[in-house]
């Protein structure tokens, strides 16, 4: 390749890991961009031309990509996203089975708003094994979060908390674990939302029973403060530890911000903070349930999807329901 790859700027539409701002200092973005892949091939598997740099993430690196062979064929939007795993999770002895899992695990979902998956290959010559998706334009829920410290109104929230539940809904009803749901891996695409990244995922027992079962604690790629205290002592993700995570960032979305001062679970255990909790203005009816999808002990964590997804389909409390849900706690 002529040039090294960059991050778009942040004007784009996408949202950049690493480039949330205009003021990312340069030495940073550097950095961030060396975890990347960096010896990856201009053209993957004799088909995929990778334009340029989408994000990076905990493991991983997305690329912009040209299909080479629909192009052929004629396809005017013949634009993919690659993922590969960054330099430093290249070195593991079964780093391409990480990634497969994550494409076996992404492959059991056919939902409107879960990322669509392509494929899986290995690169012959450069040895690197990535996915194929499809290329998602829009900001991730963190960058509108950044934007909205205030937190959602409640037609925002709703309009954003629905289809975010019904994709974890349906993708725990497949067996498959999100393991990692936090707001750089949801994306606002300009034809709704999508939930993607099932690479700290887990199949539910009795599914992909062949699959290598890899125990992601090593790779430590967890954002702390959407994970579930059990996951910080070791535990493996469960439907409940998704509902932990799915807690944080609905209840991050209504008030602005995180339930527990950003800390991780096990540092707000210790400070008791799940005893000082704020409701959110317009959460009168969920407020128990919401508490409840917070608990930090996983027996405690009582909230079912249903409960969440039948609050958020509720249309916006008049005035007279938020004076009366202030009034009952
Ligand atoms: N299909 C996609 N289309 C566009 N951008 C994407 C896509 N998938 C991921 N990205 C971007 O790349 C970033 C990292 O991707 P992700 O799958 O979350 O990697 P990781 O497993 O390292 O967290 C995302 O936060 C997002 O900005
Ligand atoms: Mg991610």
């Amino acid at each position: 390749m002529n040039e090294p790859l960059r991050a778009e700027p942040a004007s784009d539409l996408t949202y950049f890991a690493f480039a949330a701002s205009a003021t990312t200092p340069a030495s940073l973005a550097t950095s961030a961009a060396a975890t990347a892949a960096s010896d990856l091939p201009e053209v993957l598997a004799g088909r995929y031309l990778i334009e340029r740099l989408l994000g990076v993430g905990g493991m991983g690196a997305v690329y912009r990509a040209r299909d080479l062979l629909r192009e052929q064929f004629g396809d005017p939007e013949p634009y993919i996203a690659v993922k590969t795993l960054s330099d430093e999770f290249t070195e593991y002895p079964d780093a391409h089975a990480l990634l497969y899992t994550e494409f076996a695990l992404t492959a059991r979902l056919s939902h409107r708003h879960v990322v669509r998956l392509f494929g899986f290959d290995v690169d012959a010559l450069s040895q690197r094994a990535f996915i194929t998706l499809e290329l998602l334009k829009g900001p991730t829920l963190d960058q509108l979060l950044s934007e909205r410290p205030e937190g959602l109104t409640w037609d925002e929230l709703r309009e954003i908390a629905v289809p975010l539940i019904e994709a974890l809904a349906y993708s725990h009803s497949r067996g498959v674990i999100h393991g990692d749901i936090k707001p750089s891996n949801v994306i606002l695409a300009e034809d709704g939302l999508r939930l993607f990244d099932y690479g700290l995922g887990q199949p539910l027992e009795g599914v992909l029973k062949n699959l290598p079962r890899l125990s992601r604690n090593r790779f430590k790629a967890w954002t702390t403060r959407y994970a579930a205290p059990e996951l910080l002592d070791g535990g493996e993700p469960s439907a409940a530890s998704d509902m932990y995570a799915l807690g944080c960032l609905l209840y991050e979305m209504a008030s602005g911000r995180h339930p527990f001062r950003r800390l991780s679970a096990k540092q707000a255990k210790a400070l008791a903070l799940d005893k000082e909790l704020q409701r959110p203005p317009h959460l009168a009816h969920g407020w128990l349930t919401l508490q409840a999808a917070l608990a930090f002990d996983a027996d405690q964590r009582t909230a079912s999807l249903t409960q969440l997804l039948n609050i958020f389909r509720r249309p916006a409390p008049s005035r007279l329901q938020r004076w009366f849900g202030r009034a009952h706690g």
